[in-house]
């Protein structure tokens, strides 16, 4: 089988990332333009400003991951891009680009879902290290900004099928992260500067309940009825706790007098922002991280045991978060059952897990047509 090497662009939300790999297992270049700076001020992805810096990035950050891998538009095997989901006007920005590239330099395009891509960011890495055998059925936790979504996933010739067995109701659990960095004051995304200071304050301090939500599924299309039942998370309440707990110990005060001081620096270190929390304040952030993390440990080994599973897959950006890292690692190994997450590099957005994803898709010769147009809500199947 000779070499392949796949183009791939990514941006759904607020990175716009290429990268090349070699035939689905070799990383070769990466490049992931973060648009983080643009929106701290707003604290959240605002979807007008991404599309416009998409647009200024795109060029650039193609060229230099071409670059890097030694590589012209003439000698890629293939463009692969994220259809969808996420942000319409983002995706068409890569899409536009990426259907334009291909066209222009007579390449075939590969459509690929950004949630099969955050599962393929974890199978590219444990191929890279060797480690191609895989023990199916499969369940991928994808957790992050935008979802937190449990599939079970199949292997079929072309590649995966996937089977939707739970996901959120309301917030993503990276969303979560994000509203209570936000209203705490301690910038965007929320998910990175919690998961370093949780460790400064006592998790046990304030307690967090989480209901448990296990239904029967009434989904026709579930080929697991009527034994599987539906595993669901929901994070909007824990945001809603966090704003009561803050309102009922008066820290409004102290989140004012954060929010000075920082804005004094011109762009604040992590350790700026400890400094600048109280006791109180850690408690609270140490308590919120354990709070989300045992409830996405638990939910999360429940499927598994309900459905099976040999194999668990963690991955999107709050994979990246050290204390679910470690819980995990800890409880499925006790169960026996092995772990994977991507390296925290590639569990936030980039594009290398665009061309992993879409390698599959090339051997079976799955191209998108011509009028392939992007899905900002396109599900995984
Ligand atoms: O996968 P991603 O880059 O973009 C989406 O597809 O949403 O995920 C971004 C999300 C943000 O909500 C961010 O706060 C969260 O992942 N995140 C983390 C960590 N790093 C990023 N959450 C918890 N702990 C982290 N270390
Ligand atoms: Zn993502």
């Amino acid at each position: 089988m000779p070499d392949i090497y796949i183009l791939g662009i990514e941006s759904s939300c607020d990175e716009t990332a290429a990268a090349v790999v070699r035939s689905g297992e070799q990383l070769i270049s990466n490049v992931v333009y973060s648009q983080i700076a643009a929106h701290q001020a707003y604290g959240g992805v605002v979807p007008e400003l991404a599309s416009r810096e998409h647009l200024r990035a795109i060029v650039p950050v193609v060229r230099t991951a071409l670059e890097d891998a030694g590589k012209s538009y003439d000698t890629v095997d293939a463009v692969a891009v994220t259809q969808g989901p996420g942000l319409a006007g983002s995706l068409l920005v890569g899409l536009s680009y990426a259907k334009a590239l291909a066209f222009a330099a007579n390449k075939p395009l590969i459509a690929v879902n950004h949630l099969e891509g955050h599962i393929h960011a974890v199978l590219l890495e444990e191929r890279q290290k060797g480690n191609v055998e895989l023990q199916f059925p499969v369940l991928a936790l994808v957790v992050s900004g935008g979802h937190t979504h449990l599939y079970l996933a199949e292997a079929k010739q072309d590649g995966w099928v996937y089977h939707n067995v739970g996901q959120t109701r309301d917030d993503a659990a990276g969303e979560a992260f994000d509203k209570v960095a936000k209203l705490l004051e301690l910038g965007y995304p929320g998910g990175p500067i919690i998961d370093f200071l949780a460790p400064h304050g006592n998790p046990d301090a304030v307690r967090f309940p989480f209901a448990q939500i296990k239904h029967r599924d009434r989904n026709p299309e579930n080929r697991y009825e009527p034994e599987a039942r539906r595993i669901d998370f929901s994070y909007s309440g824990i945001k809603t706790a966090v704003l009561r707990y803050v309102e009922l110990h008066g820290m409004r005060e102290t989140i004012a007098r954060r929010r000075e001081a920082l804005g004094s620096i011109a762009s604040p270190a992590r350790e700026d922002y400890l400094h600048n929390c109280d006791k109180q304040t850690l408690d609270l952030v140490a308590s919120f991280q354990r709070a989300m993390v045992n409830d996405l440990i638990s939910k999360t080994l429940t499927a598994a045991r309900e459905y099976s599973a040999a194999t668990l897959l963690v991955t999107g950006g709050v994979a990246a978060n050290s204390e679910l890292r470690a819980g995990f690692d800890r409880e499925a190994s006790g169960e026996g059952l092995p772990v994977y997450f991507p390296s925290p590099k590639l569990s936030t957005d980039n594009a290398a897990m665009i061309a992993a994803a879409a390698y599959p898709r090339f051997l079976a010769g799955t191209f998108a047509a011509a009028e392939l147009s992007a899905d900002a809500g396109l599900r995984l199947r």
